[in-house]
């Protein structure tokens, strides 16, 4: 079997209720499978508010699913009104997405303060899914994995082509030296097939199909069944 990675990105959705509904619909949908999930990594990433009620949830239900945060402060603790910081992140959780476009966008997060906030998870022991649109966007050295995701392609509902998107992972391995990156943008689990076949491409990132049950699990069940 692909050594694949799956990474759910739920952005700003979900309140506790909701994330606790979500973990026992996943958890009955994923039963078939939990063997399979125990070896490759399936992560969830979650607003903060989340982060305490899932973790709970997932081990009191042995749900095979990693749990991750989707940013994290440059700073560590202290007075910055407002921020989370890695150490606190990593009380409850294992991964952190850092550099969505999303981020970049809306936060001005420039690939400095990016630099600096994967190098203070990676202080802490957190793991890090390290976003980029291209190939020639910097990668700051020592993230886990590399998630490639085309700014055109996220939410639209348009995907990169499979080709296109391996082609763009193959340039990324070479000039990172990260031995793990994904694909991202409007994966679905009627498409996510198509991108996990090819060789290069070692798992994805969805967005809006890892909000439903439903459709998370059915990307978990078509990724393994691609590359069983
Ligand atoms: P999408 O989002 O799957 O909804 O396109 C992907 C992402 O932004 O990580």
């Amino acid at each position: 079997m692909k050594n694949l990675f799956i990474a759910g990105n739920w952005k700003s959705n979900k309140t506790n209720a909701e994330s606790q509904v979500w973990v026992k619909d996943i958890a009955s949908k994923l039963s078939d499978i939990s063997a399979d999930l125990s070896k490759i990594p399936v992560v969830v990433c979650v607003p903060f508010t989340s982060l305490s009620v899932i973790n709970y949830a997932l081990k009191a239900g042995n749900v095979p699913l990693a749990l991750g945060t989707q940013n994290v402060s440059k700073f560590d603790e202290g007075a910055y009104t407002g921020e989370v910081t890695a150490k606190m992140v990593k009380e409850v959780a294992d991964w952190v997405i850092i550099g969505h476009s999303e981020r970049r966008k809306y936060f001005n997060e420039t690939d400095e303060d990016l630099a600096i906030k994967a190098q203070k998870a990676k202080g802490t022991g957190l793991r890090v899914i390290f976003c980029v649109p291209d190939d020639k966007t910097p990668v700051p050295t020592g993230v886990d994995v590399v998630g490639y995701e085309p700014v055109w392609a996220i939410g639209t509902g348009k995907t990169d082509s499979p080709e296109n998107a391996a082609a763009v992972v193959t340039s990324i391995k070479a000039k990172t030296k990260v031995a793990t990156v994904i694909y991202g943008g409007s994966v679905t689990g009627d498409n996510v097939d198509t991108f996990v076949s090819q060789s290069a491409i070692d798992g994805v990132l969805p967005g809006g199909a890892s909000l439903d049950p439903e459709k998370f699990s059915h990307l978990i069940h078509a990724a393994l069944a691609a590359t069983k």
